[in-house]
């Protein structure tokens, strides 16, 4: 398209240095920009497939959106066969009509690399590009990510098409971000992939005696004379080469996602973002490693069976919060339902608003709905919608408009503002693989175990980091490892640091049993943290009944999994005790405290149940001076805070059925219904309010 001269001003002054537009103007690659502002801090959005539709279809749909109070539409994610319908064919101008209409509807758009479903002609001409499935069976073409991430010659592919997409998007103020791939995960278990995993493996160990020294392979006659005979499995296996495995596949998926990053960055302006959503605490691979690349994480919040808890989904948020330490982006979620749950019950209205609100609350910058309208054909029909097959509103629609309606009000309050917690909780993905693949007890779920920690120090605190043992823990009073399983040298020194600076350190259950490489330390439990600890498990046991507990806070019961304890240092207090009656357990000591200067190291031997857990959780937090934001809150309340350039946003919601009135600590301005500043906000049942306080 021809610059247009207006727009091209306009352009330079709100976003772009002029160096970078004479740049593209001598590249002949400039499109006309028509949304010169900077796009609202606050946006909502939805998943939106134009190329599925008669373009005389686009203005009816985003007229539709814009009356929803949609900002964003992210596009082109699944388009490769209509972006490059022959192999270096490509047809933009789609795109570029499509992008235009919907800035003319005051829409942005994030433009999605198709990599994820690569087109037949590929596919049938290079089938060495298929993925290889565990069992040896080769993918074929028909669904999507039917392609093997190792694949030098896939990768090329997407290199191509990622760089074109650049050269023609990469500056036109429309497109605000870009998404790598989408919610990538299966590994290729073909021979270049195995081929590519020796290499890693001689790169990290430099001699096989080195590997087998590591992996203990004398342990069945394992012993490798040849990095190569190395078998490549994904279950079943030495647990060493299992962890192994699994950070093979996060380097891999991280070079495949910067293959296509570098390609945008060559060409698209600074500040277009660049992104990929990931799934449901999804751990094919470490997201902290994969998130380094990206400007900002992103993830797919969907609740298949329309069960909302509150807590269940903050975890999660707060979880993608920490995969770059800042705010995020809900790149898709539910218009009401799905379609892959064993019952694809619907959220009601109610709880689309306020997961909608949490999300936002937990740092989230964008929520966009997964998706417009249905293609009359393929695998997700019955999925979802905001419009029908007639293309006309369903119900869930108003649902979405209402929610717009609210960010648009309290969007610009939100600008610059993020969650800011006093409390960690440390979330490590080695640790997780190794507890899954030997679990012990199939009741021993670390998803579940991590949730158990979250939900009473979320309730006490209101707000709760969760971060890689390997983040920086100066700002945080109270720092809470559930499972650390897999306690590096290095990490262990970090956490030690944290606790001899002051800091408070909670281990949970089965932390500190394996070194880097899944092996046992030989010190027992905690391993490198045993020392600062003055004390050590001393035999852990898998349960199939509750146990009772008793001490310094009461009375109570642990169930799935318990650990005696062994104090040495002649400071280590007791806290609570296994109850009479218990077998191995009975008398033994369960939980554990040292002082350390004016810091502290707890570790707590069992997973205790949900009562006293809490008792000790909040106990343990109250003594690290964390304090809740709002006092005397109800249960069913949400309270979530976003503060930044001295502002303080509010968003409470009401998750509970009952009118809550939540009493704040200094006056503050609803911004979705207007009215003098006040302290005492009374919610409905469901109800969400948003209101900014002044801050000092
Ligand atoms: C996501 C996926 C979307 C769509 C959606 C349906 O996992 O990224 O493309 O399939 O699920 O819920």
């Amino acid at each position: 398209m021809p610059a247009n001269a207006a727009n091209l001003r306009a352009f330079c002054t709100l976003r772009q240095p002029l160096r970078a537009v004479l740049a593209f103007l001598a590249a002949g690659l400039v499109s006309v920009p028509l949304l010169a502002a900077a796009p609202p801090p606050l946006l909502l959005g939805t998943a939106w497939y134009p190329e599925q539709w008669p373009e005389a279809r686009w203005p009816k749909d985003l007229a539709l959106m814009q009356a929803a109070h949609i900002r964003v539409v992210r596009v082109g994610e699944f388009a490769w066969s209509s972006l490059e319908p022959h192999q270096g064919q490509y047809h933009f101008g789609w795109l570029e009509r499509a992008v235009a209409e919907a800035a003319r509807h005051h829409i942005y758009v994030v433009i999605g690399t198709p990599t994820a479903a690569p087109p037949a002609w590929l596919t049938s001409r290079y089938p060495q590009t298929l993925r290889v499935h565990a069992d040896g069976r080769r993918a074929q073409h028909g669904n999507r990510q039917q392609f093997s991430f190792s694949s030098p010659l896939y990768r090329k592919f997407c290199r191509a098409i990622a760089t074109r997409l650049a050269q023609h998007f990469g500056h036109n103020p429309d497109v605000i971000g870009w998404q790598i791939d989408n919610e990538m995960g299966p590994p290729s278990f073909d021979a270049v992939t195995r081929h590519q995993f020796h290499a890693w493996l001689r790169r990290r160990y430099h001699t096989v005696a080195a590997l087998n020294r590591h992996w203990a392979t004398a342990y069945w006659s394992q012993t490798y004379q040849h990095f190569s005979q190395v078998p490549m499995r994904a279950t079943n296996e030495n647990p060493g080469l299992l962890l192994d495995f699994k950070r093979f596949v996060t380097a891999t998926w991280a070079s495949y996602v910067a293959n296509q990053v570098q390609a945008i960055r060559r060409f698209a302006a600074p500040d277009q973002f660049i992104t990929t959503n990931t799934t449901h605490w999804g751990d094919q691979f470490n997201q902290y490693t994969i998130s380094r690349e990206l400007t900002l994480a992103a993830w797919d919040d969907y609740i298949p069976e329309g069960r909302y808890h509150w807590l269940e989904n903050g975890v999660q948020d707060d979880l993608v919060r920490g995969y770059k330490r800042r705010d995020f982006w809900v790149m898709e979620t539910q218009p009401a339902f799905v379609d892959w749950a064993p019952v694809n019950a619907a959220l009601p209205p109610y709880a689309m608003r306020e997961l909608a609100w949490q999300d936002v609350g937990h740092g989230a910058n964008a929520v966009l709905y997964w998706q417009w309208r249905s293609a009359l054909n393929g695998q997700e029909q019955y999925h979802g919608t905001l419009v029908g097959p007639d293309g006309e509103p369903v119900p869930a629609y108003h649902v979405v408009q209402t929610i717009g309606s609210q960010f648009a009000l309290a969007g610009a309050a939100l600008a610059g503002t993020s969650p800011h917690s006093r409390v960690a909780l440390l979330q490590s993905y080695a640790s997780r693989w190794a507890i899954d693949f030997q679990r012990q007890t199939d009741r021993f779920g670390v998803v579940r175990e991590f949730t158990a920690f979250y939900r009473p120090l979320e309730r006490f605190a209101q707000s709760v980091d969760v971060v890689s043992a390997r983040a920086p823990l100066g700002r945080y009073r109270l720092v809470v490892a559930p499972a650390l399983n897999v306690l590096s040298h290095a990490e262990a020194h970090h956490l030690a640091a944290y606790v001899r600076a002051g800091g408070h350190l909670v281990l949970g259950p089965r932390s500190g049993m394996k070194d880097s490489f899944d092996a046992l330390w030989t010190s027992r439990q905690p391993g490198p943290l045993a020392a600062l600890l003055g004390g050590h498990v001393e035999q852990f046991y898998s349960l199939l009944k509750p146990v009772a507990l008793t001490g310094r806070f009461g009375a109570g019961q642990a169930s799935v999994w318990a650990e005696t304890l062994r104090p040495q240092a002649s400071d280590v207090q007791v806290l609570m005790r296994y109850g009479a009656g218990n077998g191995w357990l009975e008398g033994k000591p369960a939980i554990i405290t040292r002082q350390v200067g004016k810091g502290s190291i707890t570790y707590i031997g069992a997973w205790l149940d949900p009562p006293l857990m809490s008792t000790v959780l909040d106990a343990l937090a109250r003594a690290a001076h964390v304090h809740p934001l709002i006092r005397g809150v109800a249960r069913n309340v949400e309270v979530c805070a976003r503060t930044g350039e001295g502002k303080q946003v509010w968003i409470l919601i009401n998750h509970g059925a009952k009118t809550h009135t939540v009493h704040l600590p200094a006056p503050a301005s609803s911004l979705l219904s207007g009215g003098a500043p006040q302290r005492d906000v009374t919610l409905a049942p469901h109800a969400v309010s948003v209101l900014l306080a002044a801050r000092s």
